[in-house]
């Protein structure tokens, strides 16, 4: 795809819809997979992530129809998967091949999984260690990297699993893991990340325990295929709620957003930073939240960062350093080490980039210290193949001035394939 130009804009007034959520879509296809019968996922988000996630159970003989924005899977049961003849490619998804070690680690057989460049950097040992105390053998590129061989067991043993990070991924890994297990297991984790598994295997009749950061599953508990409704991706609709705030005399609303306060750690630190943003008609469906979201123009001020919101934003950091360079005052960002092992490493990335811009950014091991507000100038950005490091940098264009050129566009078929219609449609 060519570089994406994009000029700034003023007087929003937009009501709009994005496309399904990208965890929760994971969790739909893994969940209805594992679980007994037919389901029906319905909004379900038709991205290269999610795509990997449905070849890979395909793969493993489940028969999953899509057909417009709906996705019929038949569920195979506890036993039911087969060894896929060929390794699994999980393509950019640490979803994917982190939620699948811990599926493929409780089954009689042995799989490989790999991916593409960037997933090949990405920490591994974080499930691998967890998995390989529950019984599954599994080899690493120089022990911690993709691409990894898991040969798992019927016979796992159950675990009680401290984690040294925040992180949703390992935690639903140890979980599907744990299903599999004779007994219970349990998982802590140091602060609180995204609770989907949890929230869909108690919708789908598992017994799931929560007390506080720790998750416990009984293993052995089949699964009732159900139908589930996949919300809007609030990580997408991020992209809309900072545009909003920050062109001149706008208004722009999101409907049918998931709203999960594990997701919206965002709305909270702009509300901190004076933003206007409302959360309406919250309700709960398939056990998620979810509601719409309007956002307003705003004046920003700098704000330091509790590192315990880290974990419910972990994926919006970057538009909030870019939010933080258009308020006034400092802006400090810590606790955010993770996102140096993210499709990219997001802290170097977003830094390199707005600094292109005219931002006054500090990069920290951890995180960033931002001194705003700056008029952004417009540039020719990289995405550095990284999904949300594009997003946000055409967010970015919205307001500055002149024109900006963002370089290989087409990751964001990742989480949100029609973004470049809908923002030029603004
Ligand atoms: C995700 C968890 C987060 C997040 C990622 C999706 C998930 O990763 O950054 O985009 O679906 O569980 P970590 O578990 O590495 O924090």
């Amino acid at each position: 795809m060519p570089p994406f130009r994009i000029r700034p804009k003023v007087n929003i007034n937009a009501s709009l819809a994005v496309p399904g959520d990208k965890s929760i879509t994971h969790r739909s296809v893994i969940l209805s997979a594992l679980a007994e019968g037919p389901s029906v996922v319905d909004g379900y988000l038709d991205g290269d992530d999610c795509r990997r996630s449905i070849e890979a159970f395909r793969a493993c003989g489940i028969e999953i129809k899509k057909e417009k924005d709906k996705l019929y899977i038949k569920g195979c049961g506890s036993q039911g998967l087969e060894a896929p003849k060929a390794p699994v490619d999980a393509g950019n998804s640490g979803t994917t091949i982190r939620l699948l070690s811990g599926v493929f680690s409780g089954r009689d057989f042995t799989v490989k999984i790999f991916g593409d460049e960037s997933l090949s950097k990405r920490p591994m040992k974080r499930v691998i260690e967890p998995l390989t105390q529950m019984g599954a053998e599994i080899t690493a590129a120089n022990g911690q990297y993709p691409p990894l061989t898991i040969k798992g067991s019927s016979q796992l043993r159950v675990i009680d699993y401290r984690m040294p990070v925040a992180s949703a991924q390992v935690k639903s890994a140890i979980l599907l893991a744990g299903l599999q297990a004779k007994g219970i297991t349990s998982v802590s984790e140091p602060g609180a990340s995204r609770d989907h598994t949890e929230r869909m295997l108690e919708y789908l009749g598992a017994k799931v325990r929560v007390e506080g950061n720790t998750v416990s599953v009984e293993g052995g508990v089949k699964l009732k295929a159900k139908d589930i409704s996949v919300p809007g991706d609030f990580s997408s609709a991020a992209f809309f709620i900072v545009a909003g705030l920050l062109a001149k005399n706008s208004v722009i609303s999101i409907e049918n957003v998931g709203v999960n306060t594990r997701r919206t750690g965002l709305v909270d630190a702009l509300r901190e930073m004076g933003a206007n943003i409302e959360l309406k008609g919250n309700k709960l469906v398939c056990n998620e939240p979810v509601g719409t979201v309007v956002a307003k123009s705003s004046a920003l001020k700098g704000i330091s960062l509790d590192p315990e919101l880290v974990p419910k934003l972990i994926d919006e950091i970057p538009l909030l350093v870019l939010a933080a360079t258009q308020a006034s005052g400092i802006t400090v960002i810590t606790g955010a080490s993770e996102l140096r092992v993210k499709e990219s490493d997001r802290i170097k990335a977003i830094s390199t980039e707005l600094k292109k811009m005219g931002a006054n950014i500090t990069e920290q091991p951890d995180g960033f210290i931002i001194e705003g507000p700056t008029r952004l100038k417009g540039a020719e950005v990289e995405s550095y193949n990284d999904h949300r490091i594009a997003m946000t940098m055409a967010v970015a264009g919205l307001c500055a001035d002149g024109e900006t050129l963002i370089n290989n566009p087409e990751c964001v078929d990742i989480s949100f394939p029609n973004f470049w219609e809908l923002i030029s449609g603004l």
